[in-house]
């Protein structure tokens, strides 16, 4: 088994370490910056239904379905589609409105997920048209859609979603790219830069893999929380999401993501000596916004670590731990912000002795409904 892994100590680790690669190879022979183009053969064959669309509709459950808020963000910022995206279960017990005008896209880790099947047989039925996001190969979902893009992230093992999320993240880049060329929304230059800087991502992953240290000692800290809070703003707040449902799904700490700018209707209650409070916070993504809401966990006396750009000196200031990602465009910083909280949650979560790969009552791919 630890041959298996690779010499890491869990499936996750080894899962969170291989992204860079899993990106790489999701983009691999699509991506073509040097001939300023991305070739996806699933997209092209539905072109017209993409570019037709009167709005897309995204269904997924878990990780899979906070990568589709990602897209939601992508697809209205780049290609101005609008987009809805659906809990596959709530979806499919709505009635929900579908006609052969609409695109729904499925993403699915497992391709197996039963909720997630059973939205697009019932979309099918309605005469969208179905593309899927998978990472299993031949999957049941990937078998029952009309065309897609297979996700080349390689088996996930660990129970916790984390290159799947990033490698889906990275398809419904390109295809949301894509599409705003098509459909004329990009400039040339503006389509070019974002296919160069795709390209460049996995390195800035590589080089913030390259020491944990940091997170490591946050861990230390905030180990014996109890309730933890997630914000983050616009592109950044699925992240927010996410941060929070690794953190639950492998430590048992309770915990919740919100829009940054929501709190003050709400969690902003919870908020004392003891409320650790994770903010995204880029230089790219509504930055004197966050800097604000900062101000009001720190008025509140909550704990702050704050995931923040290179060289960042105004939230350092304000915070009680930072980590640094890279610079990126707003579109693209999910993938780089998103990697300091999954290790935060695998410290957090082997520090209290949990089961890491494989926690309690979770299921890897959940084929009952
Ligand atoms: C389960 C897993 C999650 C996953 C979700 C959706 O809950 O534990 O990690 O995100 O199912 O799975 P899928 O295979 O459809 O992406």
């Amino acid at each position: 088994a630890s041959i298996e892994k690779g010499g890491y100590e869990h499936f996750m680790l080894k899962e969170i370490y291989e992204q860079p690669k899993a990106i790489y190879d999701t983009f691999r022979g699509r991506l073509l910056p040097d001939q300023n183009m991305i070739k996806m053969g699933g997209l092209f064959e539905y072109k017209e239904k993409f570019l037709n669309a009167n709005r897309i509709i995204i269904v997924g459950c878990g990780t899979s379905w906070h990568a589709g808020l990602v897209g939601e963000y992508l697809f209205e910022d780049l290609a101005r589609i609008p987009v809805e995206v659906e809990y596959a279960s709530e979806f499919r017990y709505r009635n929900p409105v579908i006609t052969d005008q609409d695109v729904v896209i499925a993403i699915s880790q497992s391709g197996e997920t039963a909720d997630t099947l059973a939205a697009i047989k019932l979309a099918k039925e309605h005469g969208a048209t179905i593309f899927g996001i998978c990472n299993v190969v031949g999957s049941s979902i990937a078998r029952e859609t009309h065309a897609g893009a297979y996700t080349h992230a390689g088996p996930e093992i660990g129970v916790a979603s984390t290159k799947a999320f990033t490698a889906q993240v990275t398809v419904l880049s390109l295809l949301a790219i894509e599409i705003a060329k098509m459909k004329g929304t990009l400039s040339e230059t503006r389509y070019h830069e974002l296919l160069e800087e795709l390209n460049g991502i996995p390195k800035k992953m590589e080089a913030m893999l390259q020491s944990d240290s940091k997170v490591r000692e946050i861990s230390e800290r905030f180990k014996d929380a109890t309730n933890c809070l997630y914000l983050g703003r616009g592109y950044n707040f699925p992240v927010a999401l996410e941060g929070a449902l690794k953190l639950k799904e492998i430590s048992y700490i309770h915990a919740e993501g919100y829009p940054a700018a929501e709190m003050k209707h709400g969690p902003i209650a919870l908020i004392d000596e003891n409320m650790p409070v994770f903010v995204i916070a880029p230089r790219n993504g509504q930055y004197d916004k966050i800097v604000s809401n900062i101000q009001e966990v720190k008025a509140r006396n909550g704990k702050i670590v704050a995931i923040v750009s290179e060289g960042d000196t105004e939230i350092a200031k304000m915070s009680d731990f930072t980590l640094e990602i890279p610079d990126s465009s707003e579109a693209f910083s999910p993938l780089l912000t998103t990697v300091p909280l999954q290790l935060l949650s695998y410290h957090i979560a082997v520090m209290r002795g949990c089961n890491v790969d494989q926690p309690r009552n979770l299921a890897k791919s959940v084929t009952v409904e």
